[in-house]
This record gives structure tokens, sequence and C-alpha cells, in this order.
């Protein structure tokens, strides 16, 4: 039987067992919403399917709608080695690939649209090609078990009971992964412990690759720079000498030899205090160049991050394009540089990373974080999407107009998220956090795809299509994002947080002030050095607030090309949520908008803290379309979300009213809080875990106005 008449015949005896699950209502399906199916493949041949074609026709035992066939077709170049086609023939729904992989893409997409409630009709045609190579996410989880901030408990990766015991849960994982898309993951945190690259931990990872591998998903580690030294005993790590390069080959070696496919190394280096090639007083490219090498003849590559400062007095948010823009031309062919979206540190709101506009010659990643850690975190209602698709379009005119940060990350084909996904029951503890994971496989996919559409894809799938709730909870999600930045940090207010070290949770303004080195210097906000303009970034004063980083201040606008450069310069045309980025403004300042700055910005808070606000109102109206375990999980956290965002406005307009001694404007609802109350409250300053909501609620209780 040839392979297209064998699948046909396939198609046709699995389209009639078709298995209906009852929905989770636990969350654990995310948007599947139905377990991985029973091996499905029952035929007698002599040529034995792959197995990711046994996945593929097992999946396909959900489709419904039609009889269907799958082929891979080997001169299919157009499609390359992951895309597909789905067209009718014959009255059948055809899926081509000229990879399984490709063919289970397929599937995925095939089976999406059946549960979006899309009619597959004889005209229905499709054919895709996914924009980026490594569609990847980042674990920041750590080998005891932890991850860094916890926003979904502990890590799935069970490394005391590997490689014995295999989590089920990888499975499901690399199912969840390959249906939107997602092809590569790195286990493990960027602070990276040396003892990931022992033998005893490689055989476990080596236990996770052979789960993933079926679903098209590589495998990538974190490596601290320092493991030649810490744990090969080597005098040092110093990425000049022989000894530390013949370390490395020999490691990639090892790791080769039990995982064929491995992806490659992921790198913070010199960094928040990990080790370094300027330890030593190389360069990054050296300390990137060694580990090249050794992946190099297995085809691997090395992640190598922009995040990098504290070295030099220097303004934090310039320093990676003045570190990195030196070594162009200097790093080995399979070096890629991972920036994170913004110079800063993924907060609500940053203007796109300058490195995606000034680098000609280095291929560039983009690290995005699905995980919330400056946005509420898992209690928080936040649908990362738009402020993704903000980055992806912005323009950095590199090129001349167009030239956007999707464009250029594509020189690369790398995109990375740092992965939300715990062990948690429901993957990501907040039910909507999920469609921060979602809708990142999906952008990674295709980066042109719009957020709502992307939401409503995701709702329809994890809840109902049914557009009576479809559409006012997508709404909600859109609104999200720019709700929390104005509740929280409005105007490109940045890293006001009640810790730097720490959870990152809860509104602290009053700490990054002058008196306050301690906090500063960490925070990196502004230059160590005394003498450079600007010193005082987010420093509130009787007079102003925000950072100047104008030509005539820091000179941060310098790193934007033309037009930007001079549009973020003047205050007149500079974007209004960028406004304290880039400007530091009187509060009495007349705004372009007429009112003053002052009332500016309390309108901001107001306004975010009224939209959140609306939300546990919105979830109540769309009660009948949800289970009972769903709703009430999102519901408590609305109204925690809610009551964080009157959090976040009565701290800022409290703390910044006893700085600049202005009245509260008209229209801004009085402070339910008491500022000497609220900068008391502190939650266990641990990287290791999210606030709990009881914690929060009973947190703001007891700094309640008497
Ligand atoms: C932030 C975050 C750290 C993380 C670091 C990084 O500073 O708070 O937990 O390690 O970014 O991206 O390396």
């Amino acid at each position: 039987m040839s392979n297209t008449a064998r699948n046909a015949a396939l198609g046709l005896l699995l389209g009639l067992t078709t298995a209906i699950a009852a929905p989770a209502d636990d969350g654990s399906g995310l948007w599947l919403r139905t377990p991985i199916p029973e091996n499905a493949y029952h035929m007698d041949t002599d040529k034995p399917i792959s197995p990711t074609m046994n996945i593929v026709l097992s999946e396909l035992s959900r489709f419904r709608q039609r009889n269907w066939a799958v082929e891979t077709d080997k001169h299919r170049n157009d499609l390359g080695s992951e895309g597909f086609e789905i067209r009718i023939m014959n009255d059948m729904v055809k899926i081509r690939a000229q990879t399984d992989i490709g063919l289970l893409y397929g599937a995925y997409h095939l089976l999406r649209d059946q549960a979006c409630g899309s009619q597959i009709t004889d005209n229905y045609y499709v054919k895709e090609v996914p924009y980026y190579k490594y569609r990847m996410l980042n674990h920041w989880d750590n080998l005891d078990g932890t991850v860094e901030r916890g926003y979904a408990g502990n890590s799935i990766w069970k490394w005391d009971e590997l490689p014995g015991t295999v989590s089920p849960r990888y499975a499901e994982y690399a199912r969840a992964n390959a249906s939107i898309g997602i092809n590569a993951t790195v286990l493990n945190n960027v602070n990276a412990s040396p003892k990931m690259l022992l033998t005893e931990n490689l055989q476990k990872v080596k236990a996770i690759a052979d789960v993933l591998r079926p679903y098209g998903i590589r495998v990538f580690l974190s490596v601290n720079f320092a493991s030649p030294m810490v744990i090969g005993n080597l005098k040092d790590a110093d990425p000049l000498k022989t000894e530390v390069a013949a370390w490395w080959r020999d490691k990639a070696k090892e790791i080769y030899t039990l995982i064929p496919d491995f992806g490659g190394f992921l790198v913070k280096a010199n960094s928040e205090g990990q080790p370094g090639p300027c330890d030593y007083g190389r360069t990054h490219a050296d300390g990137a160049n060694v580990m090249a090498d050794a992946l190099k003849p297995y085809g691997g590559v090395v992640i190598w991050r922009a995040f990098v400062y504290g070295q030099k007095p220097q303004e934090r948010v310039q320093q990676a394009l003045l570190e990195f823009q030196p070594l162009e031309g200097k790093f080995r062919d399979n070096v890629i540089v991972q920036a994170k979206n913004g110079p800063l540190d993924f907060q609500p709101c940053e203007p796109f990373h300058p490195l995606f506009g000034k680098i000609t010659k280095i291929p560039l990643a983009m690290e995005f974080q699905i995980t919330q850690e400056y946005l509420g975190q898992s209690n928080h209602l936040a649908y990362l999407a738009t402020l993704w698709k903000e980055v992806l379009d912005s323009d950095t005119y590199q090129n001349g107009p167009g030239s956007t940060v999707a464009k250029k990350i594509a020189e690369s084909g790398m995109i990375a998220g740092v992965a939300n996904i715990g062990d948690d029951v429901n993957w990501t503890r907040h039910p909507f956090a999920q469609a921060n994971w979602y809708a990142f496989g999906r952008l990674a996919w295709n980066p042109d795809l719009k957020a709502d559409a992307i939401a409503k894809e995701w709702l329809a799938q994890t809840f109902t299509p049914n557009p009576a709730f479809v559409d006012p909870v997508c709404d909600m999600m859109m609104s999200s994002v720019p709700a929390i930045r104005q509740y929280m940090m409005p105007l490109g207010l940045a890293h006001i947080f009640a810790s730097t070290l720490g959870n990152h949770y809860g509104p602290g303004p009053w700490l990054y002030q002058t008196g306050n080195e301690s906090f500063l210097k960490y925070a990196s906000l502004l230059s160590t050095n005394e003498n450079v303009p600007g010193r005082k970034v987010f420093d509130a004063t009787e007079t102003e607030l925000g950072a100047d980083r104008t030509k005539k201040g820091t000179g941060t606008v310098m790193q934007y090309n033309a037009p930007l450069c001079d549009q973020f310069n003047d205050l007149k045309t500079c974007p209004e949520r960028y406004w304290l980025w880039f400007h530091r403004i009187g509060w009495k300042q007349k705004m372009p908008t007429g009112d003053t700055f002052w009332e500016h910005l309390c309108g901001q808070f107001e306004s975010g803290a009224k939209t959140a606000a609306t939300y546990p109102g919105i979830w109540e109206s769309v009660k009948i379309y949800v289970d009972p375990e769903r709703y009430n999980l999102v519901l408590g956290r609305l109204k925690l979300q809610a009551r964080e965002a009157v959090w976040w406005k009565d701290a800022c307009i409290l703390f910044y009213q006893s700085v600049n001694k202005l009245p509260l404007p008209k229209g801004i609802t009085p402070p339910i809080y008491d500022l000497a109350k609220l900068k008391r409250i502190s939650f266990p300053n641990n990287v290791h875990f999210c606030p709990k909501p009881e914690d929060v609620n009973r947190a703001l209780d007891g700094a309640l106005k008497k």
C-alpha cells in the first residue's frame, strides 16, 4: 500500500472511531481539554510508523467533521521542514507536509479550527509555514525543584525522581506546546547551577528529551559559565585557556552522545552576580565563542543573553548596546544574542530594546516574559499578547521605514518566552495565564496574527465558542495590559516595586528615592556614577518626576535611529506611554493634553483602577458559560486585581502628594488606604513564591484608613 493510500485508509478507519472526552474543569487540559488520545493506531503493516506519525493519527481520531488523510511529500520544499498544507480532495480533508512534524502541526491546526466552531467546507484551504525557526520556552526552574518566583508552584521537572520515573506530565507539556507550534525548550533557570551539567543530571535531561522529541521539541540547557571550574575542577573558567576549551568540547560530546538533537546552551554571564568572561578580562564574544566551538560539530547554538548591567558606571538601559556594539563581527556564526523586549527588565511598558535598531551583524533573538513578573504575577489577569504585538510591530527604522522588530529577529529566527508553567494542576495558577502561554506560541508561529484573534481562539477552545461569552471576555483581556499600565506605572514610570531583589510585588515608589542608595544601586535605575546627568531617574522631588534620558540628560534617546531619536527627545512628539521614561516633568507643567502633569498622572491611576473594577462584573455576567471551579478561581482573582489596582493608585498618589504637596485633583476618588500603613506592607521577600491572595487581602485590610 502506498504511503498515501495507507494513510488515507487509516484516516477512514480512524475517522469512525471518535471518542469525546468530557471537558475537564480543573484547567489541567488547557486549551486542548481532552486527555492524550489512546494510541489509535491498530493497523497491520510491515513498515512501522514513526512515533510522531503515531501521535498525528491518534490526535486526528478527535477530528469529527469529515474523513481525513495525511501524506508526506518530500518534494514540497515550499513547506520547509515544519510547514503544512490542508485541502479538501475527493471529499476528504488531506494534510500534506514534507515531514511528520509538519503533519502534526497540520493536525493541530485542523483540530483548532474544529474546536473554534469552524465548518470545514469544500473550499477549505490552509497553507502555513512558521515565521521563526526556534519557537522557544525558557524555564527559570532550579534543580532543587523551585521556580524563580514560583508563579504556579514548583517545577514540572521532577529531578529527584528522574530518570527512573518519567512523569506523564512531560508528554502533556509536549503535546500542549506542539499544538501551538513551540519547538524548543530550555529546561533550567538562566541563574544556572553548574551541577546541571553533571553526568547524572544529563541522564535526566535525556529522559525528558526522549519524551519531547516525537512532539518536535528540542531541549536546550542554561549553563553556568564557571562550570569547568566548579564541576570540572579546573583552576578557572578563562575562555581563552586551552584546558577550558577542551572541557567544553568534552562536555558537548558527552551531551550529544546522550541527546543527538540537543539544541545548545543559554548563558547569563556577568549579570546580577553570575560569573562570566569579564571575570578574566575577556569579552562576551570570547565567552560565547568557546562554547560555540564546542557545539559547532553537532549543529548546536549558543544563546548569549544581552541582559548585562552593573559592570561599568553607565545608565542601565544603555549598557547592553554599549557592551555589544563593539563586538559586532566577533561572534562565531552559531552564536545568537538574546535581548529582552525592552532595555530595563520586562516592565509593564518599555520602548523596544535599542539593540534591535542598532546591531547590524549579530543575530538577535527576542526574549519575552510569559510570566507576569512585573504585571501582578499569577494574581492579575494581564493578557500579554497586546504588549508583545506592540514590540513586534515597532519600527526601528534600521533599514528605513518598515524595519519592524518582528523582521529583525527573523535574522536569528529565534523568539523565546520565559515560561509561566509550574506543577499546579492547571499549570499556570491563574486560569487566564494559560492564555499567555498559548498566545506566545501562536505569535512565535506567526507574528502577524492579531492579539484579539488569538484571545478569541483561546477562549473558544478553553471555555466555549459561544460569542456571548467570547466577545465580552475578549474585550476584558484586550483592556488588561493598558489598564495595568495605568494603575501601576503610567506614562512610562518603571520599577517602583516594593522590593527589588525579591518578589517584585506591590507598590513601593518611596524606595526609589535619593537617600536609599542600596535600592537604587541594585535597581541600577540610575548611574552608579555621581557625575552622569539624570542620576535621579525616578526620584520624585517637590518639583518634578521622571527620567531625563533626552540628549541633554543621559542621552539614551540617541540609542534609537532617526526619526525616533528626535521623536522621543521632544515631549511634544514623545508617545504618551513613554513620557516619564524619557523625560523629567514638572508636576505643574501643562501637558499637550491641556491638563497639568499632576492631574494627568492622577487621571491615569484613576482610569486604570476603574477599568479593573469592572472585571468582576464582566465575569459574573458570563457565569452560565463557565464551570464552577474555574469560574470561582477567576472571580476571586479578578476581585483581588480590582482591589490591588486601588492599592497601587492610592500608594502612588499618596506618596507623590507627600513630596509635591499638591491637592488631589478633581474627579479622583479619595484614597482609602493610609500611606504609613502601606509602607509597612511586606511579603516574604523570597524569589520562589508569588504572594497568596489571602495574604494580600489580609495585608490590605490592615492598611485601610481608620
Ligand atoms: C530580573 C529578574 C531575575 C532574573 C533576571 C534575568 O532581574 O528579577 O529574577 O534572573 O531578570 O533575566 O536574568
